[in-house]
């Protein structure tokens, strides 16, 4: 669990609980990353947490290990209990980002519920990102680019800063330009996990971007087929029209 300082955009409005929405490999996790050395508060991936329950061995991480390298999504009571145990940690008073969840209609329904039930106290509710109405922002990607960005991606085995061989490759092959640490690829992205991958999304998560895609005034979709660091200017520009506007 790591939070960036704030810089001085996270003093124009209070960030909330954030949704990064996309396809496998669309750069959830790298714009996460970005949003929050930007607004000071944490990324909450579902993926990560259950990557560092299978490198530390847990029941949990010996139960999803086979179903992710096979590109198959997880069990929903599994991952909705994992975001409910970490949104009580005391850095998400602010705001959150959720990278990789909700992933199906069940989850978004146990989310919105969860978040719901939170209310704030009388004294903390000017100041209080928490219980903000969550907002959505869909990254979109053609889908031909996908596969070259999953396969090519390496991260920091210590820092998970994200590479990726072809668009964004570390100044040495395989070490991390921050730490020196090597990199690692995930047992994940193969083409043949990928595809399966792909598949899941189609058949659970697309109806997931859609039912958020109704709720006016709380979605936006961006164009993610773009330099890294214009995505994440249009993603925050989504994110201060979503925030400021009256809905
Ligand atoms: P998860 O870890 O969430 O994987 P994912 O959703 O498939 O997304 P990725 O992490 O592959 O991609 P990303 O969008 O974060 O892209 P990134 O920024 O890394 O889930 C893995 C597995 O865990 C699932 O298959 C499932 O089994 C399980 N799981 C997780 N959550 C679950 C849930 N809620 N329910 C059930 N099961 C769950 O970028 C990718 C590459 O592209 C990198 O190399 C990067 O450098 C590059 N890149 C990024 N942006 C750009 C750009 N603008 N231009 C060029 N290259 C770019």
């Amino acid at each position: 669990m790591s939070t960036a300082s704030p810089t001085a955009r996270a003093e124009t409005f209070l960030p909330g609980p954030i949704l990064l929405l996309g396809a496998p490999g669309v750069g959830k996790g790298t714009q996460a990353k970005a949003l929050m050395a930007a607004y000071g508060i944490p990324q909450i991936s579902t993926g990560d947490i259950l990557r560092a329950n299978i490198a530390h061995g847990t029941d949990l991480g010996k139960r999803a290990k086979s179903l992710m390298d096979q590109g198959q999504l997880v069990a929903d009571d599994i991952v909705n209990g994992m975001v409910a145990t970490r949104l009580q940690a005391p850095d998400v008073t602010r705001g959150f980002i959720l990278d990789g969840y909700p992933r199906t209609r069940q989850q978004a329904g146990f989310m919105e519920t969860l978040l719901t039930s939170q209310q704030p106290s009388a004294e903390s509710a000017a100041s209080d990102g928490l219980h903000l109405p969550l907002v959505a922002v869909n990254i979109a990607v053609d889908e031909d680019e996908l596969l070259r960005r999953i396969t090519g991606r390496r991260s920091c085995v210590v820092c998970k800063h994200i590479y990726n061989i072809y668009s964004h490759p570390p100044k040495a092959a395989g070490i991390c330009d921050f730490d020196g640490s090597p990199l690692e690829q995930r047992s994940d992205d193969t083409e043949s996990a990928f595809h399966e991958r792909m598949k899941e999304y189609r058949a659970k998560t697309q109806d997931v971007i859609q039912y958020f895609s109704q709720k006016t005034g709380q979605f936006e979709t961006v164009n993610g087929d773009k330099p890294v660091e214009q995505v994440t200017a249009a993603i925050e520009a989504a994110l201060l029209r979503l925030r400021t506007s009256k809905r």
